[in-house]
């Protein structure tokens, strides 16, 4: 039996607003176990970066957790107390490579000195020891060890977003959460960056949440996946039952949407309309506006997640 790293109960993270309480992820559940990886797809807005902000507990204000679980190791980790938080799970068990995130290095320090306080602050080595590490680390995601004393301007795109992944590796954390972290790359260098991520998932047995809009990256290195739209997962599943064996509309039509290299230009389908305005969402299903199989049911009420085949569930009333 594997064991259960991750177990994410009816989480709902809302941004309390001027203008209203935006549902930014609202009533999500989803497992993970040890060593097993999840890539979490949907179009701009859904609720991605939302979701893995939860998980880290750095929804920015005036975000917050506003219902549910999520119990990381066996505690549920919305009860801990920031500093316990801080000191126990934030970067040594869940650490995040953040969406933008080679932006966020600091321009006035060498890439050792950053990667080397992380080990100063949370085991409490020297700077010499710290060095060493960020050494080791620079080496294992393919950059040149004698890099330590470079600063961030010296270094290419895809260098960075390396940096920032042996960062977030630095405290052997079970799970990493990715969030685009090839967007504003070029595709070389977005296939360097993922032949990396695989390798971590294969060697070091880190569970990976990989976040992003494009499936086709998704299918490259995750056992699991989950669709979102408006807030909510609408499908989810082991990688190959979503992907060879999609049922919800949503799903059909983003898998639609990738151009395949044999396929026919005309096999190419899109999803007419705009994502849900998260403050008053459509009632019922979220996605009926949209949907070219919406009944009178859809309109009214919301679809319950329900077991198509054994690990593939499906938010849709076609199924229930
Ligand atoms: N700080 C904030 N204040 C208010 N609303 C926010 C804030 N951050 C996000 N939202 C809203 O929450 C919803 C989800 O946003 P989120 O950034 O999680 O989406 P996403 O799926 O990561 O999108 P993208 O693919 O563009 O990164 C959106 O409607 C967004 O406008
Ligand atoms: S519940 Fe209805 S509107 Fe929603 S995806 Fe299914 S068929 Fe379409
Ligand atoms: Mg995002």
């Amino acid at each position: 039996m594997s064991e259960p790293l991750l177990q994410v109960r009816n989480l709902k993270t809302y941004f309390y607003t001027l203008k209203g309480v935006v549902k930014a992820v609202d009533d999500v559940s989803f497992e993970l176990n040890r060593g097993e990886s999840l890539g979490i797809a949907g179009e701009s807005g859904c609720g991605k970066s939302t979701l893995a902000f939860s998980l880290i507990r750095l929804v920015p204000p005036p975000g917050k957790i506003a219902g549910g679980s999520i119990i990381f190791q066996g505690r549920d980790i919305t009860k801990l107390s920031e500093e316990e938080f801080r000191r126990e799970v934030r970067w040594q068990g869940i650490s995040m490579v953040f969406q933008g995130a080679m932006n966020v290095l600091n321009p006035v320090y060498t890439v050792g000195d950053q990667i080397a306080e992380l080990f100063m602050v949370h085991k409490g080595y020297t700077k010499q020891e710290g060095l060493k590490e960020a050494e080791r680390l620079l080496q294992m995601v393919g950059i040149d060890p004698r890099r330590v004393k470079s600063y961030p301007f010296e270094l290419s795109g895809g260098m960075k977003q390396r940096v920032v992944i042996a960062m977030a590796l630095a405290l052997s954390p079970p799970l990493v959460i990715a969030d685009e972290p090839t967007t504003a790359l070029d595709v070389v260098v977005q296939a360097q960056i993922m032949n990396l991520l695989k390798k971590l998932k294969q060697e070091l047995k880190t569970s990976i949440i990989l976040i992003s809009h494009d499936l086709s990256l998704i299918a490259e290195l995750a056992d699991k996946v989950a669709i979102m739209y408006g807030g909510k997962i609408v499908e989810y599943g082991q990688s190959d039952l979503v992907y060879n064996n999609p049922q919800h509309p949503y799903t059909k039509g983003l898998l639609g949407s990738i151009p395949r290299l044999r396929g026919e230009i005309k096999d190419l389908t899109w999803i007419p309309g705009t994502p849900p305005d998260l403050i008053n969402p459509p009632p019922g299903c979220r996605f009926h506006p949209r949907c070219p199989y919406a009944m009178d049911k859809c309109k009214k009420e919301e679809p319950p997640i329900i077991e198509v085949e054994k690990g593939h569930y499906v938010a849709c009333w076609l199924y229930a």
